[in-house]
């Protein structure tokens, strides 16, 4: 019966309280050997040291350039720290966009496009002898030698420009900018949006010690005592780790909980086999996989009169926004009819009621298993500092999270009682964040 093939399709997105938990052990288990320099090579979860040692606590002050580059928009942003060192204003910012095929291009024309924006941003306010320091928000995997020196594992999120896995990215920035020869720029610091975002929300609320992405990828950081870290030296104090938790599953431990549906929208990316935590969760594909089960349940003859509208074939036609759009309208089916007809339907009202059923089996999927993750996260830091319960603040960015009608799907927490955690939504993204960074960095040159 219909029902039954419903059930079917949408039930292997139902995660149960015991499946959230071994998924959250795995990740404990994962974490650990990122951590260790005998695992960490073979580690999925690369818990990759930052050199970033605490939230912000005011070394340097002045005006600061800030790139954004890796979530929905390339931003460029003119950022003043103020005198307290702590506190940051957003003077000015521009959207640049980043073309499809500067992404599948070669690295050299990505950096020549970023510098080109770069220059630009400074030209129009007349700012280009100033030779500011920079923050560089880099939202892609990097083994980080030190604030300012930051090397590319490997491109996510579709970006796959040639000659930057194994590189610097703040050399190819300098290189970039040196071919352009008319500016220069002060010291570089490279921050993951993470970093950037748990910064920016780190100086109104000392508590924020994690910092969430559920955009384009997913992603966290948190700080982790020193002593743990491995692959730095040294034993006082804590480092923050970029977790890199899209990779999670990249060895087949979350097999069992992936859906056909899953596995076909990993044989369609441009990384295989990669980033399998992140393509059950992310903005990039959780409209797909919604496409892919409508298609589905046209085929079984459960929706839209049993035709595969030609609209839903193309890949991408269904957009991870239509989800949230959908789903915010619970009295009415009338987004759902609007979306389906936009895309050349014509949904019947079951139809409609039955879409939005699935937009909801996929966003509840990805908002516990993005809770089970953080979960993990904030139990083992209270465990580190050896406290009963915790209280920790997580900042949060990304286009699936500011978005989504039911955000609290996201905060639940019924997995860790001992933390009690609040969610900060980050202003302004992770710009003000890698100002603060640079800031550190900019410090740092003046006393050596
Ligand atoms: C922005 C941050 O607000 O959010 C970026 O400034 C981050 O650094 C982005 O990458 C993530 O969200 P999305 O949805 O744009 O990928
Ligand atoms: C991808 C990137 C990661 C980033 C995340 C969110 O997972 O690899 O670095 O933080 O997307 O943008």
């Amino acid at each position: 019966t219909t029902k039954q093939k419903v059930k079917e399709c949408l039930n292997p997105f139902k995660l149960s309280t015991q499946d959230l938990n071994s998924v959250l052990e795995r990740l404990l288990k994962e974490m650990e050997k990122g951590l260790k320099k005998k695992t960490h090579d073979s580690a999925t979860v690369k818990m990759l040291p930052t050199y970033v040692r605490h939230t912000p606590d005011g070394t340097e002050t002045g005006d600061f350039l800030a790139l954004d580059l890796g979530g929905t928009n390339f931003r460029v942003l003119l950022v003043k720290v103020n005198a307290d060192g702590k506190s940051t204003v957003k003077l000015e910012s521009e959207i640049c966009a980043i073309p499809q095929e500067i992404m599948e291009g070669t690295g050299e024309e990505l950096f020549n496009h970023i510098a080109d924006c770069l220059a630009q941003f400074l030209d129009s306010r007349n700012i280009k002898d100033k030779k500011l320091p920079l923050g560089f928000t880099f939202s892609f995997p990097c083994k980080q030698i030190d604030l300012d020196k930051s090397v590319l594992i490997r491109w996510t999120k579709g970006f796959q420009c040639s000659g930057v896995v194994g590189k610097d990215v703040v050399q190819l920035l300098i290189e970039a900018i040196q071919r352009r020869g008319d500016f220069d720029i002060g010291s570089v610091a490279v921050v993951n949006d993470t970093v950037g975002t748990m910064m920016s929300c780190g100086y109104k609320d000392p508590e924020c010690q994690i910092g969430l992405i559920i955009g384009t990828g997913t992603n966290a950081c948190y700080m982790e005592e020193l002593q743990n870290v491995e692959l730095v030296e040294g034993t006082e104090g804590l480092m923050c780790i970029n977790m890199e938790w899209g990779a999670f599953g990249d060895d087949g431990v979350l097999d069992e909980y992936r859906t056909k549906f899953d596995k076909e929208v990993d044989a369609q990316s441009v990384n295989q086999g990669k980033q399998i935590f992140e393509k059950m969760i992310s903005g990039m594909y959780m409209g797909e996989i919604v496409r892919l089960i409508l298609i589905d349940l046209a085929k079984e003859n459960v929706l839209f009169n049993g035709m595969v509208p030609a609209a839903l074939q193309m890949k991408n036609s269904f957009e991870t926004r239509h989800i949230s759009e959908i789903e915010a309208d619970t009295n009415s089916l009338a987004e759902a009819h609007k979306i389906l007809t936009s895309l050349g339907l014509e949904p019947s009202d079951d139809d409609c009621e039955l879409v939005r059923s699935v937009c909801s089996a996929v966003s509840t999927r990805s908002a516990d298993l993005c809770a089970a993750a953080l979960t993990a996260v904030s139990n083992r830091i209270r465990q580190n500092r050896d406290v009963d319960c915790l209280k920790i603040t997580v900042g949060v960015d990304g286009t699936v999270y500011r978005k989504h009608p039911k955000k609290t799907h996201f905060h639940n927490s019924s997995l860790a009682p001992q933390c009690d955690v609040t969610f900060m939504l980050s202003e302004d993204g992770s710009g003000k964040g890698a100002a603060l960074v640079a800031a550190v960095v900019q410090n740092k040159n003046m006393c050596s």
